[in-house]
């Protein structure tokens, strides 16, 4: 009975959407049978909007073009104000009258920030990811905004890259989840109302695995190693009905990604069925000129042959297209897929029945950096917060005595809410100075020093301020800072340190090859540690650092990232005890830079280093550091403990579809309400292409009280065991799996199966 219930309402729901898509088909039929050719390129063009300022529209070049129909969208324009003006053009003085779509890299929220995404997804919250998605969705779409340039899924497994910062770290599965869980968050259930806004996934395909973690630099892999682990995110968010795809700037096999067919159509269209349109990055088609491609001609002509629909700034589409018809380099019938396919969008959005839908200035008043959105962005950053070390339980902090809160980033609003903010209100946001007065109020005197400057050399520092981000340089002598903070710090309890990066230093175009604190801070900690007096380490950063050093000599680290706008009230409610830290690392983090690439789904090799074993001649190793990391994927401490028992299994052995329950208990052995993330990896150990050690393919975050125990199960069948083999054929392969259940990658408890087909 049930089960007709909901076949009846498919069937209900399919009709439906027939129905829709036929009205629009027909729509767009009719339109595009009123269209001239160059109106058709015009609505594949993206053009940059840099010069457009309220009042004067009308005057500039964009103006014009879009006068002529010569422009699809614009985007990163901020105010309802200004949309409003140059929506108005297009549909009130251009031929067809046909809407612009507004795009915006609304990355970690709008003006109320939320913590950069390698932090967001240290929360390992996908209830907690998609309402921050659902909060930008809001505030952006209160501004005119109707498409966002996010979630960017990139897998990362190198810390050199800057944007690492943007992603959610390195793993496939834990990738896939987030990238499910912000297109649903952006795009809602429909686009009815107007609070959902599209969503563009980001960068396909691959461009994490940029060689030496130079930015925009060549990738070449296996399709193994693709499918295996790079490819899950992209697909994941086509799963979840990603209404836009954004093209990366590297080359995949040899060919740019912008002008890729094989990943353009092939895979993207015709394996994973993706029905919306493609974007090209910034410039990616004129870029193709660089990558030695051939002339802007040939670029763009290869570009939409490829199944590229849309061109961001570089104008190639829309100035060669024409040529290239007469010259048969491109077809007719591919321009018109690429028009329908953005028309399509702009329908689906309901900007043909109302332009102005997100152009509502009574929501821009009342909806943006509200005060339950800044609630919900304090509580977010928190729990992207990572404990790293907690020698004695230094942490928390006693709400009473002196703090001393030193360093370069103590007292520096600006680069709280990190790399791409684009919409932040920089004045808005609070320092971490600020946050912990204004919580812990007159119960704690707080003093405060420089100690450093972000970096010796200045001009380094200039690199990394960028954006309105300064940093504020002292032009003292170093000495001088150094020893002002170090008499601060003698009238202190305890030294709270506010160090690491600035929010420019990661994010794009911002690599790095050594990936320390930079050495004017790490003097300074050193000197503070050298003190005697306890020191906790409030870590900025948009990256894994290195931090052996560290993490051998300080007695208490908390990673806060860059946690968005509300970020220096959120560092408060951790340090002081009032939120229990409970993030989890999405990145392995180094002992040093010469491990990279280091990440915990590794292959054996056919030397692995015997366990527990750091150097042995003829394995593969290091002769001056140990295989392992600082701190492992999935790690992170809480103010409490948690043990796990072994693993019980309902059953050793298992036969095709069958599935197995795996379960620990697991019990809060310390004395305060903590959460824990639970996690399930799984390592096949036989297989016909060689296996990972381990893969994460469950988790479960969960609270318990102190004294509180939980039986934690997973059920795990032949699904979880599936994996692209050497023809890649999606499947799994019979034989014994190592199920290991833990509080990180590395410390699990184990048990065996034996699956057979
Ligand atoms: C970035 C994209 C971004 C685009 C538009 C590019 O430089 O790579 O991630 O969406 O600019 O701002």
């Amino acid at each position: 009975m049930k089960r007709s219930i909901i076949l009846f309402a498919i069937c209900i729901f399919s009709i439906n959407s027939y129905a829709q898509d036929a009205k629009m088909k027909t729509f767009i039929d009719a339109l595009m049978q009123k269209m001239t050719l160059e109106e058709k390129l015009g609505q594949l063009n993206l053009p940059g909007s840099g010069d457009i300022v309220t009042g004067q529209a009308g005057n500039s070049d964009i103006a014009k073009k879009i006068e002529q129909g010569k422009v699809g969208g614009l985007f990163n324009i901020k105010s309802v104000a200004k949309i409003k003006e140059v929506q108005k053009l297009a549909v009130e003085k251009s031929r067809l009258k046909i809407p612009l779509i507004f795009g915006m890299d609304v990355i970690h929220g709008y003006e109320t920030v939320f913590p950069i995404p390698l932090g967001l997804s240290c929360s390992w919250d996908m209830d907690l990811i998609k309402r921050s998605a659902r909060i930008a969705a809001v505030e952006a779409s209160a501004d005119g905004i109707n498409w966002t340039f996010s979630p960017m899924v990139d897998i990362a497994r190198d810390p050199r890259w800057g944007r690492i910062a943007e992603g959610s770290g390195e793993d496939p599965y834990l990738g896939s989840q987030i990238a499910k869980a912000m297109v649903t968050g952006y795009q809602g259930t429909s686009y009815a109302g107007n609070t959902s806004i599209m969503s563009c996934v980001k960068h396909y395909a691959m461009y994490g695995a940029t060689e030496a973690g130079r930015d925009y630099n060549t990738t070449d892999m296996s399709h193994q190693r693709m499918f295996n682990e790079y490819m899950p995110p992209y697909k994941a968010a086509v799963e979840a009905g990603v209404g836009s795809v954004m093209a990366s700037f590297n080359e995949v096999d040899g060919v740019p990604a912008t002008a890729n067919k094989w990943l353009m159509t092939e895979v993207l269209r015709k394996q994973w069925g993706f029905k919306g349109f493609v974007v090209t990055d910034y410039t990616g088609i004129n870029e193709m000129v660089d990558h030695g491609i051939g002339d802007l001609q040939t670029a763009s002509a290869r570009a939409l042959m490829a199944g590229i629909d849309m061109d961001m700034v570089g104008e190639g589409l829309l100035t060669t297209t024409q040529k290239s018809l007469k010259e048969k380099k491109v077809t007719l019938a591919q321009i018109d897929a690429a028009c329908r396919r953005i028309l399509e969008a702009k329908y689906k959005l309901g900007l043909f029945d109302n332009p102005y839908k997100y152009c509502d200035e009574n929501r821009a008043k009342t909806e943006i950096f509200t005060a339950s959105n800044r609630a919900e962005a304090r509580s977010t950053a928190a729990q992207s917060f990572v404990l790293l070390k907690n020698n004695n339980n230094v942490l928390p902090l006693k709400k009473s005595g002196t703090v001393a809160v030193i360093g370069p980033l103590a007292d520096n609003k600006e680069n709280m809410p990190g790399t791409w903010s684009v919409a932040a209100d920089f004045s808005k946001a609070t320092s971490l100075l600020t946050g912990l007065k204004e919580v812990v109020g007159s119960q704690v005197k707080i003093i405060t020093a420089r100690g450093s400057n972000l970096d010796e050399d200045s001009l380094f520092e200039d690199r990394a301020g960028m954006f309105g981000k300064s940093l504020h340089r002292d032009s003292r002598p170093a000495e001088v800072i150094l020893q002002e903070a170090l008499d601060v710090a003698k009238g202190a309890d305890v030294i709270v340190a506010a160090l690491g990066e600035s929010a420019e230093m990661s994010g794009e175009s911002s690599s790095r090859s050594n990936i320390s604190i930079p050495k004017a801070q790490q003097d300074l900690l050193k000197a503070l540690v050298a003190t005697g007096k306890p020191v906790v380490l409030v870590l900025f950063t948009g990256r894994p650092l290195a931090l052996k050093w560290e993490n051998d000599n300080v007695p208490a680290i908390l990673n806060v990232w860059f946690g968005g706008s509300e970020a220096g009230y959120a560092i408060a409610d951790v340090l002081f005890g009032d939120v229990n830290p409970s993030g989890k690392l999405s990145t392995t983090f180094p002992q040093n830079v010469g491990q990279v690439p280091i990440y915990y789904a590794h292959k054996r090799t056919g030397r692995p280093l015997g366990e527990g074993k750091w150097f042995e001649k003829f394995r593969s190793n290091y002769l001056d550091v140990s295989n392992d990391p600082v701190y492992p994927f999935g790690y992170g401490l809480s103010y409490t403990s948690f043990t796990y028992s072994e693993i019980q299994l309902s059953s050793a052995s298992a036969k095709g579809n069958q599935t197995i329950k795996a379960t620990v208990k697991v019990t809060n052995s310390g004395s305060v309400t903590g959460k824990e993330v639970v996690q399930l990896y799984i390592r096949d150990v036989v297989g016909s292409v060689t296996r990972p050690v381990k893969e994460l393919k469950g988790f479960q975050k969960i609270e318990l009280k102190a004294g509180e125990s939980r039986d934690i199960s997973f059920n795990i069948s032949p699904e979880d065991l599936k994996f692209y083999n050497y023809d890649l054929k999606y499947d799994w392969e019979p034989g014994e799996f190592t199920i290991m259940i833990g509080t990180n990658s590395r410390d699990v408890k184990k048990a065996t199966v034996n699956w057979a087909k």
